[in-house]
């Protein structure tokens, strides 16, 4: 089959130039991309549609065509969208419908072929997807990855807040776009069941899905996978380099009598949502986790953070800034270490050197709604210590066999935060069996092999007419 992977926002490009620097960067991009190669490496032709850019700023995003070494059955296919130059995710909705399917359709009528499937990709990908399909009649599925009523919630939107909120988020043209999504996919793909059954549910998708029978049925759960060439246990030759950066910016940060003890390791973006706030609490508030570990804070870009946060943009500063403050009043700066991590191999790396520290991973988010991050982690054997809203829940606990591959904890409570962060560094057992259930939680559950896999028998079902969209409304 051929199927186009629709992804406008972020960019993609044969050496994944910006993705650390990218403002849109983050674990959907890995996700498009490894599901991509994995099933064009089943035999099917597979184009991750983007968007063009002409920018100097961007210029691995100028060319129409792209690829990937190794992986012929794959391209990278820009097409305009909107002005030529790099916009944020949020300045896209106004162009998708117009210029970026028609663009679309040009492309490929010109190459004398339409694709046979689509699979589309947020909000902004589900609302070309489903432009497309009604100009064209080409089925796709949607993933929403993340979407924007969650967030809103999270953001504590309400009456007053609205309007700037909105201005800054643009949530009208998002749930917009999230709800035709919705209502027009043949198949809607998530992470989790819950994340089917909670995220979907939102009251903003109402009439727009029906995550209850039989609209349950239009559902396909399938895990994302790790890439475990990436994020492998085993010593890479770039471990040495950063087990120096790391080291050297604790021993610029940290209390000298603190040096010896391990790290809690926090590689999120700069989000309010991903609450790195939350975690800093938990070592103000514990004098006991603050005896056993320092929080060391990794961001891209910066080689001191927190010191050159002034270098930041505002909303990432902000963050930042709250943390030197909350750490300054209670004098115990010399607590957090930070350092930047600047690619996947570096922040693997990162994993596998604190692993080998018997440091613990943390993401504290007030919401994840996969949380792809704490499975690399694992993957590189560092034990994880994550929300417990969202995917976390099911990715890190099996009901069923009431097994734990990870710990946790409440996002919006320091001591709970605290009481699994300790439990981990409870003993050096205690460590290496949270290090061995994560690195065996992700060989068996977590690979792209096997969410290529699933996401292929659902475009099949698709392309065959199997299933098709039951417009609730
Ligand atoms: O495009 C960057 C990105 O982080 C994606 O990886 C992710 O799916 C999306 O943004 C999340 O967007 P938001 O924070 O607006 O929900």
């Amino acid at each position: 089959m051929h199927i186009l992977f629709l992804n406008p926002q972020g960019n993609f490009d044969s050496k994944d130039s910006y993705w650390t620097e990218h403002p849109d960067f983050g674990g959907q991009l890995v996700y498009v991309k490894e599901i991509a190669l994995a099933i064009a490496a089943q035999g099917h032709k597979v184009d991750i549609v983007a968007r063009r850019i002409t920018d100097e700023k961007w210029p691995k995003f100028a060319a129409q065509v792209d690829a990937y070494p190794n992986h012929p059955n794959v391209r990278i296919v820009r097409i305009p969208c909107g002005p030529p130059q790099f916009l944020a995710k949020e300045e896209l909705w106004p162009y998708l419908g117009t210029d970026w399917v028609q663009g679309i359709i040009d492309f490929y009528t010109q190459e004398g072929r339409l694709p046979d499937v689509v699979t589309t990709h947020y909000g902004d990908g589900g609302l070309a997807g489903a432009v497309l399909k009604q100009k064209t009649g080409i089925p796709f599925t949607f993933t929403g990855h993340s979407l924007g009523a969650q967030k809103m919630d999270k953001l504590h939107v309400n009456r007053a807040n609205l309007a700037e909120v909105d201005a800054r988020y643009q949530f009208r043209y998002r749930i917009m776009g999230e709800r035709i999504s919705m209502n027009h996919a043949a198949r809607i793909i998530t992470s989790t069941r819950q994340e089917q059954l909670e995220q979907y549910s939102h009251l903003a998708y109402r009439q727009a899905i029906d995550v209850a029978e039989p609209d349950g049925t239009r559902f396909a759960v399938i895990p994302p996978g790790v890439n475990r060439q990436v994020f492998s246990p085993e010593p890479q030759a770039i471990d040495g380099t950063i087990q120096e950066r790391i080291v050297s910016a604790m021993r610029r940060d940290l209390a000298a009598d603190r040096l010896a003890l391990p790290l809690v390791i926090c590689s999120s973006r700069l989000d309010r949502k991903k609450n790195h706030l939350g975690l800093v609490r938990a070592f103000v508030e514990s004098a006991e986790l603050r005896a056993t570990a320092n929080l060391g804070i990794a961001i891209r870009g910066l080689e001191n953070p927190l010191d050159d946060r002034a270098k930041l943009k505002d909303e990432e500063k902000a963050i930042l800034d709250e943390i030197v403050d909350l750490l300054e009043q209670h004098g115990l700066r010399q607590v957090v270490t930070s350092f930047s991590l600047n690619s996947q191999a570096e922040l693997a790396s990162a994993y596998r050197v604190g692993a080998s520290k018997h440091c613990v991973f943390s993401l504290t988010a007030l919401y994840e709604p996969f949380g792809l991050a704490p499975m690399e982690a694992m993957s590189c054997g560092l034990p994880a210590v994550v929300t417990c809203n969202g995917g976390p829940a099911e990715s890190l606990y099996d009901s069923q066999t009431q097994r734990e591959y990870g710990v946790l904890v409440d996002p919006a409570n320091p001591t709970d935060i605290a009481r699994g962060l300790l439990k981990v560094f409870a003993s050096p057992e205690s460590w290496q069996k949270y290090h061995d259930a994560g690195i065996e939680r992700v060989i068996t559950r977590y690979t792209w092999e096997s969410t290529a896999k699933g996401y292929l028998a659902a475009i099949e079902e698709v392309a065959a007419g199997k299933v098709a969209p039951r417009s609730v409304r």
